[in-house]
């Protein structure tokens, strides 16, 4: 892919958001002993994947990527690995049966552990800490001891990443995911109007199944009905981390992160002449890039260019996330830069990030509203420009959390505080998350619908 790239060539160029270890030698050892454990990932998995999204380019598939904004220490349970891994099949449920493609289903899962902060020092209880940047590089605790980045986080964060992969393996090949169970995974759901919905969608799928059944197709005769497949994504910002998990693919001698599937640059790291970007553009793992206001076609160009220069397809995912009502004014000119380079890329709506504003009560949060304009108006540019919407991005968690305001079941300003959780940017509830994938899939309907009509 890129001849004469090395893993380490980030090190000489300009980077941002990383933290300054104040122990060198403690840095040298993690990184010595990261080096020599296995890849949390295999190269053929990312290939695979980077294929499938080459589908989503096209319209033949559909990417769902959601998980948390940040994973931390202190919320790592079992439970809290199946409750997302639980939504996120609810929502591909959905998805797929609205759209009639496959559903393509990554988490910010495994590997979610480092953020990028806008300052990089906080007030708290008017004291000035330096910023909290994610449990793989320092401590949330509001002292100045545990703001001291640490290196031997990112031994914690390759094992929490290890054995949460390891239970989304399970969970996805083990009988959990089987589609025969799609009743159960309303279980544990408090009663609202979308679950309603959710279980007569899933009625009508169980009378297919049983009408398949009768025909002689089962779990056991198509055990694709068993499994599903689910990948991992994070944002590649610790790229200490990155680095120590770089491998060679033995099959195409290729260069691949071995920390995740997908990896990502964030809209404060894409710099095109930055460490971020230096990194990515030599791995061969799908890579996304969050596309922001500040975004300019040149940019765009320049980074496409260094990211994909062999433009194959499924390789680049653009992430837009430019917040409600301003999608109309920055999308068409990035899709414009797509087509006058004849770009192979995924278009996906992350309608978190330029939603999150502060309410009255000092939490910060997103209006739920927000979030479904932001995706309305998405799909609307993308008809307008005859361009494909390829996947949506969202920060979620299978908890009933009140972080996100808004919904069916209404969460106020005042109710934020009753289950704020979150160690980063405000995320939606099981529920609000089941009620935007309804949202998607009627999009996703009217595009296939109105095709069909083109094309009679
Ligand atoms: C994120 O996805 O968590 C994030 C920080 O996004 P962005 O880079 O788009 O701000
Ligand atoms: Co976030």
């Amino acid at each position: 892919m890129t001849k004469g790239w090395k893993k380490s060539d980030w090190r000489a160029l300009p980077r941002v958001q990383m933290p300054d270890y104040p122990d060198a030698a403690a840095l040298n050892a993690v990184e010595a002993q990261l080096g020599q454990y296995p890849p949390l990932v295999f190269a053929g998995e990312a290939r695979r994947l980077k294929k499938q999204l080459a589908l989503a380019g096209e319209g033949k598939a559909f990417l769902l990527q959601g998980g948390d904004c940040a994973e931390s220490f202190a919320e790592f349970s079992a439970d809290n690995i199946r409750d997302t891994f639980r939504v996120m099949l609810q929502m591909a449920v959905v998805l797929t049966y609205g759209a009639k493609v496959p559903v393509i289903k990554v988490g910010r899962m495994a590997g979610q552990f480092a953020k990028p902060r806008s300052a990089p020092t906080e007030m708290i209880g008017g004291v000035e800490y330096p910023s909290y940047r994610g449990d793989i590089i320092n401590g949330f605790e509001a002292t100045h001891a545990a703001r001291i980045p640490d290196p031997n986080r990112m031994l914690q964060a390759y094992t929490q990443a290890a054995a949460s992969l390891n239970l989304l393996r399970a969970f996805s090949t083990g009988g959990f995911a089987d589609i025969h169970r799609v009743h159960s995974w309303t279980l544990g759901f408090a009663e609202h109007d979308k679950a309603e919905r959710y279980r007569e969608m899933a009625n009508r799928i169980s009378d297919a199944l049983d009408f398949m059944n009768a025909a002689g197709v089962t779990s056991l005769t198509a055990p694709e009905l068993a499994v599903v497949e689910f990948y991992t994504s994070h944002e590649a910002l610790l790229l200490e981390y990155e680095e120590a998990l770089c491998r060679v693919d033995s099959i195409t001698g290729q260069p691949v992160a071995g920390s995740g599937h997908m990896i990502w640059i964030g809209d404060r790291t894409r710099q095109p002449d930055g460490a971020h970007v230096e990194f990515c553009r030599g791995v061969l793992n799908p890579i996304g890039l969050k596309c922001g206001p500040s975004t300019t076609a040149q940019d765009l160009k320049v980074l496409m260019a260094k990211l994909n220069p062999e433009n194959e397809p499924g390789r680049l995912t653009l992430i837009a996330r430019f917040g409600a009502g301003k999608v109309g004014e920055n999308l068409p000119r990035l899709i414009k830069a797509v087509q006058e380079e004849g770009a192979n890329v995924v278009w996906s709506c992350d309608p978190m990030h330029g939603n999150t504003i502060k309410a009255a009560s000092g939490y910060k949060t997103r209006p739920f509203d927000s979030v479904l304009r932001e995706v309305r108006e998405f799909f609307q540019i993308h008809k307008a420009e005859g361009t494909i919407p390829g996947g949506v991005h969202f920060e979620m968690t299978g908890q009933d959390v009140t972080e996100c305001t808004g919904g069916l079941r209404a969460v106020s300003d005042e109710n934020l505080a009753d289950r704020y959780h979150t160690a980063c940017d405000p995320r939606l509830n099981a529920s609000q998350s089941l009620e935007l994938a309804f949202l998607v899939a009627e999009e996703l309907t009217r595009q296939r619908d109105e095709a069909r009509r083109v094309a009679l």
